[in-house]
């Protein structure tokens, strides 16, 4: 009897025909990153890890950690941090094991099969992917030629499918680019459902948050992230911000004890030392200006202007043969052509200076190799 033919096999196919098609319709979230990896500048992480004295101050708290306890639904002190940051009430905030855990519980909690969601495209896949997930009726509008979102194709979609959830990155993830805070005001008075605002990496953007439209406007909920400019993402921890009506009835679609006390105590000590993320996102900027201006310098290259910690840009060749190509020489960028808009296009993320003289060196190598052969 063949291995396919096999009563096991037949019961496997039976078992997964069971899971629901929304979900054997996907792929699984893989970013392959091989341990050799000598510069690793594809997932938009801080290139810096927290300074050896404040880790041996978490050390030393979470010494006091009683690991047979579960934490606080919600990390009570982290949330009133997060709040007394942000100048909002506690009960505004709900902290994640991450932002993307809070994007999978907007899923549960607006989207049924049928319920219509407006994106803008391209934009950090996850969210294409909980609306698909949950069967519900995705409107994506493209950008504008140079890559923005197109806040008038927004509005007239936005009026047409009068969707429960519409989401805006800024800056965005993968271009970089930030939205005019007057357009996203726009986009939130014309929507009746709610606008998340995803700021990942607001910290490098010089248009600031969005928080401010919350105050007229409770159809606003902002995400922000631990994992870029502060440089946890081993540790993940993201939060929402909203209004606490909607925050309150959102914490009924969590799953419980998300956040772990190692993850609060190290968040806590971190917010305790704003002079560190200064410091630190200064860096990233100079060195996310460097890489666009020595990119911006070579031939055939095109770059799209950034106000995150990554840049994103397109060469005349083929952009996974690029990637495949640095990653040969140690150096890990992204490849971003799966997206309709980014023929040829990939993604860097700003390092140290020494990562990103070898990955320049080596995209100089490489462009050069493929032109000469
Ligand atoms: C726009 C955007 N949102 C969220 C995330 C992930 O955030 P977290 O690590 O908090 O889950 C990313 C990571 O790349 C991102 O680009």
């Amino acid at each position: 009897m063949s291995t396919v033919d096999s009563p096991v096999e037949e019961k496997i196919e039976r078992l997964l025909g069971r899971i629901r098609p929304a979900v054997r319709r996907e792929h699984a979230y893989i970013v392959g990153a091989p341990d050799t990896v000598k510069v690793k500048l594809n997932q938009n992480e801080s290139p810096y890890d927290l300074p050896p004295d404040l880790k041996q101050e978490i050390a030393e708290a979470a010494a006091d950690i009683s690991l047979n306890r579960y934490p606080n639904e919600q990390p009570h002190e982290l949330r009133h941090a997060l709040a007394e940051y942000n100048g909002v009430d506690p009960d505004c905030i709900i902290v994640g094991n991450g932002s993307n855990e809070l994007t999978y519980t907007f899923g549960m909690a607006l989207i049924d099969p049928g319920t219509p969601v407006v994106l803008p495209t391209p934009m950090f896949s996850l969210y294409e992917k909980v609306v698909r997930l949950a069967d519900g009726a995705l409107t994506s509008v493209p950008p504008r030629s140079d890559l923005s979102f197109d806040t008038e194709a927004l509005i007239e979609a936005i009026e047409a499918k009068d969707p429960a959830l519409t989401v805006l990155t800024s800056p965005n993830n993968p271009t970089g680019l930030a939205m005019p805070l007057s357009d996203i005001e726009r986009i939130v008075r014309a929507a009746s459902g709610f606008v998340v605002v995803d700021e990942a990496y607001v910290e490098f953007n010089p248009e600031g948050s969005a928080l401010r439209l919350m105050r007229d406007h409770p159809n606003v909920m902002l995400l922000r992230t631990f994992s870029k400019a502060y440089g946890l993402a081993g540790l993940r921890i993201g939060y929402m911000i909203a209004h606490p009506d909607v925050a309150h009835e959102v914490m009924k679609a969590r799953l419980p004890f998300m956040v772990d006390r190692l993850a609060e105590i190290t968040a806590l000590k971190l917010l305790a030392r704003p002079e560190l993320l200064q410091e630190r996102v200064e860096l990233m900027r100079t060195a996310r200006n460097g890489l666009a201006k020595a990119l911006r310098a070579m031939d055939g290259v095109d770059v799209v202007p950034s106000h995150a910690n990554f840049v994103l840009f397109s060469t005349d060749g083929s952009a996974s043969a690029l990637q495949g190509a640095l990653a040969e020489r140690g150096i890990l960028i992204r490849d971003m052509s799966g997206y309709e808009a980014l023929d040829r296009h990939v993604r860097v993320n700003a390092g140290t200076s020494s990562e990103n003289k070898a990955f320049l060196a080596a995209l100089e190598d490489t462009l050069y190799d493929s032109q000469g052969g």
